[in-house]
């Protein structure tokens, strides 16, 4: 009797294999070049490469080779999770005195356009490593549909180039940029081909060379002379010591689910961990939406000021991440929640509606055989610090305004840091991409979002939006709220919660920001391990983005 309850259990608990793959990401090419690469015998590994690449080429405003990653994958045939980390670095000869203007106050005109807000690029190296430490295919296989498309061009849509107009001004500043996004100086009307020839023999360098060719030989030259010509600092030495980092997620149980997400230097991980253990003390299921989204808030902002106090690269900094994500530390904050009372941050800095939208990009994939990929990559801020160095085809990040640059200031998404997050030369800025993994018993969700600040909450109502039983259709288009610890302010989406209950919210002390802006490109695949039915979902928000089951 105990042996066949036992076989029946087991049967029943076998997973059936997906019976399709499953690909969401921003645009409609680059989840087709993770098909196409699934279709040459690749997994979602190299389907991952594929859909990186491509989103190189047809969403440059939001990420690219010039820029960086974090990558969270899970291998089905033995279970490893690893996340690459194919972050950004500063370089060697990095200045905080560069980034101030001559009052000693930030300019973040240095910080976030041009050569000096340019770290070290981290996406090559990371496509390379997946392609060789996880994939099946050659990497000129997996990189062909990018290649392809920079060469022949395609027709960005509206979003790219409202974006384009965003950031023309910047643009505009060098020849190398202008000469590529830009037509006799104006944006471009719809209509418009974009070809990125330079870019497509980058890649081809990097299909043929692997890392050599990008940061050695004659294109790591004209990386190094560009930037310097442009004002920046880089040296060949940065680009050759660039170095991908394997390291464990953060992983942690909710209430009977296992969450896999982003470890340092994203603060994604421990600030999910932080905000999940603080609430699996509460039914929240059984609470109204004010007090649910109440509980929600004090968990965010007890988490964001974690972030800004503790968090930076863990090749510099030591940092109390068992702490931080124990449950015990969790249960000291939550007692220190009022049921319906705000807790007030101690500082109240202006309110920033800084742009948080849909610039830098997440996909999320599994394959028929159960790998599961998730990637956050990014150039910062829109169109990144918008310097194209002549010849290379591919903007170069702004990821140094990421730093803590000065202790205690806002960066451009309103997060304040100390020195754990300060630049040296070599270290990865502090992010919030968070590429997560959530997984039950019966269902699997691999999600992630842009948003800057906002992914790791937008991510949180993800995980339990998910975890609450809906699909990763709904759980993408669900409206949005934020609260980062300062400013003291409850960032919502138009329409997110009625007038009574932002009354409400304001009963208890909260300060509620409605805004007309809408933020994330979330992007979600699901898999029903009792049935094998896979779900893909993009972000109604991204009108180019593309979740397909096939
Ligand atoms: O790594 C980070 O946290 C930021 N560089 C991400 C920027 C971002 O999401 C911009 N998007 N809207």
């Amino acid at each position: 009797m105990w042996l066949l309850g036992f076989l029946v259990a087991s049967v029943a608990a076998a997973p059936v294999k997906p019976q399709q793959a499953a690909i969401a990401s921003a645009h409609v090419l680059a989840t087709q070049a993770g098909f196409e690469v699934l279709g040459k015998g690749g997994n979602a590994f190299d389907a991952a490469v594929a859909v990186a690449a491509t989103l190189a080429v047809v969403e440059p405003q939001s990420s690219g080779i010039g820029g960086g990653g974090l990558f969270l994958l899970q291998r089905a045939s033995d279970g490893h999770e690893v996340m690459v980390d194919a972050r950004e670095t500063a370089p060697a000869a990095v200045r905080v005195a560069d980034y101030l203007g001559a009052d000693g106050r930030p300019d973040r005109n240095h910080s976030i356009n041009g050569p000096l807000s340019a770290a070290i690029p981290g996406e090559p190296a990371g496509l390379v490593w997946i392609a060789a430490h996880y994939g099946k295919l050659p990497l000129k296989t997996s990189l062909a549909p990018a290649i392809r498309i920079a060469r022949a061009g395609f027709k960005p849509d509206r979003r790219f180039l409202d974006e384009l107009a965003m950031r023309k001004d910047v643009l505009a500043r060098y020849p190398g940029s202008a000469a590529l996004y830009l037509v006799n100086g104006q944006v471009p009307k719809p209509g418009w081909t974009f070809r990125s020839p330079d870019l497509a023999r980058v890649l081809e360098r990097i299909a043929e060379q692997g890392n050599a060719g990008f940061y050695g030989g004659e294109l790591a030259r004209t990386l190094v002379d560009g930037v310097r010509s442009a004002g920046g600092n880089w040296t060949l030495a940065d680009l050759e010591h660039y170095e991908v980092k394997e390291r464990a997620p953060i992983a942690f149980d909710y209430r009977g689910w296992r969450i896999v997400s982003a470890s340092p230097p994203s603060s994604g991980g421990v600030a999910l961990a932080e905000m999940l253990n603080i609430l699996s003390g509460y039914e929240l299921d059984r609470l109204d939406t004010v007090h649910r989204t109440h509980l929600m808030v004090e968990a965010m902002r007890r988490a964001y000021r974690d972030r800004a106090e503790y968090l930076g690269d863990p090749d510099f900094v030591a940092m109390p991440i068992a702490r931080l994500t124990s449950l015990d530390y969790a249960a000291g904050l939550r007692a220190s929640i009022h049921p319906d009372k705000a807790t007030p941050s101690e500082l109240l800095p202006p309110y920033l509606d800084a742009a948080q939208g849909s610039h830098t990009s997440h996909f999320s994939i599994i394959d028929r055989d159960g790998n599961l990929a998730a990637g956050t990559q990014t150039v910062n801020l829109i169109f990144g610090s918008g310097l194209v160095v002549p010849g290379t085809g591919f903007v170069l990040n702004d990821e140094m305004d990421d730093f803590a640059l000065v202790v205690g200031k806002p960066n451009a998404f309103g997060l304040v840091g100390n020195e754990r997050n300060a630049p040296r030369p070599g270290s990865r800025p502090l992010s919030s991409m968070s590429p997560t993994f959530v997984i039950g018993p019966d269902r699997i969700g691999v999600l992630g979002t842009p948003g800057g600040s906002r992914i790791i909450t937008m991510v949180l109502e993800g995980i339990l939006a998910f975890i609450d039983g809906q699909t990763p259709e709904q759980l993408v288009a669900n409206p949005r709220f934020h609260h980062q610890y300062l400013p003291d302010v409850i960032a919502v989406e138009k329409g997110a919660f009625t007038p009574a209950q932002i009354k409400a919210l304001e009963a208890m002390g909260h300060q509620v920001h409605e805004s007309d802006r809408r933020w994330g490109f979330m992007n979600a695949v699901s898999w029903d391990r009792t049935t094998g039915k896979l779900h893909a979902a993009s972000d109604p928000r991204g009108a180019s983005g593309s979740g397909v089951v096939r």
